[in-house]
């Protein structure tokens, strides 16, 4: 192991946050709109693009597959062509979002290889969905030597793909690859997410005929080619909504900035019933607590349901409420990794299946924590920062696949937090 996967943070906690914080755009919108790239036969050019180890990562997958791309001050511009087909283990093994280069490719090139992404820490996440999709639009598919090989040399044709439950990168694949068929396609159950429908416009800026985004059914009328544009990545709404949840676990009041306040309107509602102070300005969120909240249940959902990016969030945030909270978390089985962590923290969560029982303490003990993956880890950081006294989360190299900027952004705001470098 090398020695950034033992960087830990120490925080010592207790301070309320006060202040504005400025949301990034959404690495979640960046990886697939980064991806089009391989589609543009042209120059595309992204903004406000986060600067992560996952946007990095996805950057330097197609700088291998040979587009001529450069990425600074939060903005990447990209040509082609793509020279090279694969995405190889190494690269995808690392993110399992660099399966969304596999419709751009097919699409435009008319074949890829792409590495199987592998075991993940938050479930199996199979990629069952992705290859179907790319077979209904024509595709042919092998699957040997832990590598999807597809392959449609003629070009992939228009067709109806109906998703047996929401998917969101497969949504995604989909769409991309639609995109540049030939005839019409239809995506039926498609994903909702603000993300797909980010990825949506900017296709259509390059060309593209989609419609429908932001409803569980679009319509792409493939068109022969996509070409230069330009475009802001939307903010980021799952790093709103963990500075959101890190001003109510304080006891402080943020504002929080450059955000799009609908994205997160179930999280409003449940904080609200909290108890906790929203107050909703155009692009922003004055988040005000005082004192304790009252405990709420949630269920993680698709878009417009609440988050399962938010899930470890608030189950940390509910360690601290007043009463018992439910958690269910529908979308991934084994993503409760956080609980024995907060455990150690002196948390009082069992766990049954898929829900969470959580029993509201009024305060936490610092102990040291170790970061299973990116939400869990933000979660250990909020428990840190309600928690007076030192606690110490490591393994904090998973932050830095999601958060841009954290320890500045939630320093400012007058929280105290410190990078180790352990070897
Ligand atoms: C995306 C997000 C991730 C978020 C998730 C759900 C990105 C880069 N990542 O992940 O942060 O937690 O949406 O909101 O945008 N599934 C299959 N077969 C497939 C594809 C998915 O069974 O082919 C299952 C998954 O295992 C999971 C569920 O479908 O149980 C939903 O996953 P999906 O929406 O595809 O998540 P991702 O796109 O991987």
């Amino acid at each position: 192991m090398g020695s950034l996967e033992m960087d830990g943070l120490e925080i010592e906690g207790g301070i309320p946050l006060h202040g504005d914080i400025y949301v990034s755009g959404a690495k979640n919108a960046a990886l697939p709109l980064l991806a089009t790239g391989l589609m543009c036969d042209g120059t595309l050019t992204l903004t406000h693009v986060p600067d992560l180890a996952d946007t990095r990562l996805m950057i330097e997958l197609l700088a291998h597959h040979g587009l001529d791309i450069g990425f600074q001050d939060g903005r990447v511009s990209m040509s082609g062509p793509a020279t090279n087909m694969d995405a190889p283990y190494d690269l995808v093994s690392k993110m399992r979002a660099s399966i969304l280069v596999l419709g751009p490719l097919l699409a435009r090139y008319g074949e890829a290889r792409v590495s199987l992404p592998g075991g993940c820490a938050i479930g199996t996440r199979p990629v069952d969905l992705h290859i179907r999709a790319m077979q209904k639009l024509g595709a042919t598919v092998e699957l040997a030597d832990g590598y999807i090989q597809a392959r449609a040399p003629k070009g992939l044709t228009g067709n109806k793909i109906v998703f047996p439950f929401v998917s969101v990168g497969a949504t995604e694949n989909a769409m991309m690859a639609a995109a540049c068929a030939s005839g019409t396609s239809q995506i039926v159950n498609a994903a909702r997410e603000p993300e797909i429908i980010d990825l949506a416009d900017c296709l259509n800026a390059m060309g593209a005929r989609i419609t429908g985004q932001g409803t569980d059914t679009l319509t792409i009328e493939g068109v022969a080619s996509l070409s230069t544009a330009t475009h802001r990545v939307v903010a980021d709404r799952v790093e709103a909504g963990t500075f959101i949840m890190a001003a109510a676990m304080t006891g402080g009041s943020l504002t929080v900035r450059d955000i799009i306040p609908h994205h997160l309107d179930v999280l409003f509602d449940v904080m609200r019933q909290t108890g906790v102070g929203i107050d909703i300005g155009d692009n922003f969120v004055t988040v005000s607590a005082n004192g304790r909240y009252q405990a709420q249940n949630v269920e993680t959902q698709p878009y417009p349901g609440f988050p399962t990016d938010l899930q470890a969030q608030f189950t940390a945030m509910m360690c601290l409420a007043e009463g018992v909270s439910q958690i269910s978390e529908t979308i991934f089985e084994n993503r409760f990794m956080h609980v024995p962590e907060l455990v150690r923290m002196g948390a009082d969560i069992s766990v049954d299946g898929r829900t969470a029982i959580i029993r509201g303490k009024d305060a936490l003990l610092p102990a040291p924590v170790m970061a299973t993956d990116l939400r869990a880890s933000v979660s250990l950081v909020l428990a840190g920062l309600a928690t007076t006294g030192t606690t110490s989360v490591s393994r904090i190299y998973h932050l830095d696949r999601g958060y841009a900027g954290l320890e500045t952004k939630l320093g400012a705001c007058g929280a105290r937090l410190r990078r180790i470098h352990q070897s």
